[in-house]
């Protein structure tokens, strides 16, 4: 280990420990100093386990659209460049921080004309585009929390989650581009809304030929009536800022809730040390704002820093293979954050064409989603960052609101392992009871001690927000195994439950199943993810179906598309007349699964038959 390693590891060790030993007032200082507040908070972290509940910064105001806007425009930095977007055409919109402040304020003010009140849902299906982004802030402006759905999931999918939200407005656009083919999210939309007529649609058109109904909004109309200006509103800390559903166990999604305060300082202060972002770094995370990744690392933890986003619409690898290298050399890009799937794809496409980019501009690369093979780390290092960048693995989750096991650029670095604790995180392997295992044995990933992002609730469902807390008897329960060597470097080792993760996308099999037994063919399903070179892993399927039913493959696969979403497809749908049963009657997807694999199971005892 060389000097400067030695010593950053050493500071890094120094910094931790007092994070965790004066926990409230390491995070109370960082929000003093890191963000800015109406009111400064005197409280940090309030803690009622037996609840469980916890705050954070309670008797603190804040605005965090005016920490990702307004404070860098009063300072004098309006100019820099916030948001850089382009699409697969080469189409291209830039915003300075100036601009994107009047297009916030703008939309704050058309949010609260159509009535939009504090704490209401305002739902979003939008791709990536600077649109998108202004209504999630516009929304922080005037404390209204945003709903983000993913704009590949299907009308039902949408449907579902503005009827959980009780959400009486959406947002969307009309289209979006994809490998050449215009994806109509308009129509899923009207779909969607039709079981919701109260529903005001505002339409952000981005084809002029697109006619509205009666009813719905025109958003670049309605924006141009407004004034460029609209003060934020001082909020509570713990007031919700977003939900975003994810996948769990059961059979329905869950809205995990995010509050205003922690989440701004933990988002802010893991970008500035994990990414080192400052005013005007370029800096590209290639998420989708309808995954939190995009939440937390596109929109508020870079904006905060002030630093130029880059938002790019599309495949990685159209219209050209070297679509990304491309941007990243003309752009003079200095971290990206990327997925190992993405990774994965575009390695296959050879070294010749990154090699045929000058790449040199990046400090830092980022991955996030799933575990990184040691193939794809590699590859990034050596190919993408020429052994000079940083190759950090991010490890965390929906609920976690920012990164918790991240290796600083600055430590050395354990391929394949997420690595060390962020600042204030403390994980724990442990077996069911709660009790760390030993080194170097796997168990539960747990973290002991909520930290400033972490969740605060489910929406409409706290005793769901109970069971993260509850199951390993008052540590946090990540749903992850892992294990951890002597020098403390964790390694995330997959799901321990049956969430699926294609693409780095989570899917619940409770839930994928629950769509395939909605088709009348299909009288019971099991679903199973399976490894995939590309995409970490993919799904297969096992149904039965009612005799005499005449269903193809294909027929299913299409029903999961329209019913649920593309990146829930299964890749092979098997026929079966029965299913693998434990006694109780629970299906046994580890059985099907070590059929598939090939891999041995330990406990078959329960099994039915
Ligand atoms: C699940 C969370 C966090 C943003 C993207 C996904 C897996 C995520 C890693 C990583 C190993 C990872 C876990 C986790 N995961 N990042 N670096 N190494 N596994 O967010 O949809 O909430 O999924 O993704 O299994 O539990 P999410």
């Amino acid at each position: 280990m060389n000097q400067t390693v030695s010593d950053g590891l050493s500071q890094y060790l120094s910094e931790y420990q007092r994070s965790v030993e004066y926990q409230n007032h390491y995070w109370l200082e960082l929000a003093r100093s890191e963000i800015e507040w109406f009111t400064t908070p005197t409280q940090g972290l309030q803690h009622n386990t037996t609840e469980p509940s916890y705050t954070w910064f309670a008797d603190g105001t804040l605005n965090i659209s005016h920490n990702c806007l307004d404070r860098h425009v009063r300072d004098g930095h309006g100019a820099v460049t916030a948001l850089v977007w382009q699409d697969e055409t080469g189409q291209e919109q830039r915003l300075s921080y100036q601009q994107l402040l009047a297009k916030v304020c703008q939309t704050a003010q058309l949010l609260v004309q159509l009535g939009v009140q504090q704490g209401d849902r305002v739902t979003i299906y939008m791709p990536l585009s600077p649109e998108q982004v202004a209504v999630m802030l516009a929304c922080a402006r005037i404390g209204a929390m945003h709903n983000v759905v993913f704009a590949g999931f299907s009308a039902t999918s949408l449907a579902d989650r503005i009827a959980d939200a009780a959400s009486q407005f959406l947002f969307v656009t009309d289209v979006t581009l994809r490998r050449g083919k215009e994806i109509k999210l308009l129509a899923t939309a009207r779909q969607a809304v039709t079981s919701h007529p109260t529903v005001q649609v505002i339409v952000h058109r981005r084809n002029s030929s697109t006619e509205l109904q009666e009813g719905e909004l025109d958003f670049e109309q309605q924006l141009q009536k407004q004034p460029a200006t609209f003060a934020p509103v001082p909020l509570p800390a713990e007031t919700p800022l977003f939900m975003l559903y994810t996948s769990g166990t059961t059979g329905k999604p869950k809205g995990i809730v995010h509050t205003t305060g922690g989440y701004n300082l933990y988002t802010h202060y893991t970008s500035k040390r994990v990414f080192h972002l400052r005013r005007g770094t370029k800096y590209w995370c290639t998420a989708d704002c309808g995954w939190i990744t995009g939440h937390s690392y596109v929109v508020y933890g870079p904006l905060s820093n002030g630093a130029t986003v880059y938002l790019v619409e599309g495949a990685p690898d159209y219209p050209a293979q070297d679509r990304w290298w491309q941007i990243v050399e003309h752009e003079e890009i200095e971290v990206l954050y990327t997925a190992p799937t993405a990774v994965r794809m575009l390695m296959q496409h050879g070294n010749e064409l990154p090699e045929k980019h000058d790449l040199s501009s990046l400090k830092i690369i980022g991955s996030v989603g799933e575990p990184i093979n040691q193939e794809a780390w590699h590859w990034l290092d050596e190919v993408i960052g020429g052994t000079t960048a940083a190759v950090v693995d991010t490890w965390w989750q929906t609920e976690t609101g920012g990164h918790l096991l991240v290796t600083l650029p600055e430590l050395p670095q354990k391929p394949g392992k997420a690595g060390l604790p962020f600042f204030g995180c403390q994980p724990v392997v442990v077996n069911t009871q709660g009790q760390e295992v030993a080194k170097g044995e796997k168990g539960y990933l747990a973290i002991r001690e909520p930290w400033p992002g972490a969740l605060r609730s489910c929406w409409q469902n706290h005793s769901r927000f109970a069971e993260y807390w509850q199951q390993l008897h008052g540590l946090y329960f990540s749903g992850d195994m892992a294990v951890q060597d002597t020098d403390g470097y964790v390694q995330v080792l997959g799901r321990a439950d049956d969430v699926i993760s294609v693409a780095g996308h989570r899917i619940g099999s409770a839930e994928l199943e629950e769509v395939l037994t909605q088709h009348a063919a299909v009288t019971e399903a099991a679903v199973i993810g399976v490894p995939d070179d590309i995409k970490g892993e993919r799904v297969i399927a096992f149904v039965i179906v009612v005799p005499q039913a005449k269903v193809s493959e294909a027929q299913l696969q299409a029903h999961v598309r329209t019913q649920y979403a593309a990146h829930g497809v299964p890749s092979e749908i098997q026929f079966v007349s029965s299913l693998p049963k434990t006694r109780s009657g629970k299906i046994m997807r580890r059985l099907l699964k070590s059929q598939i694999t090939g891999e041995q199971l330990a406990d078959t005892s329960t099994l039915e038959e």
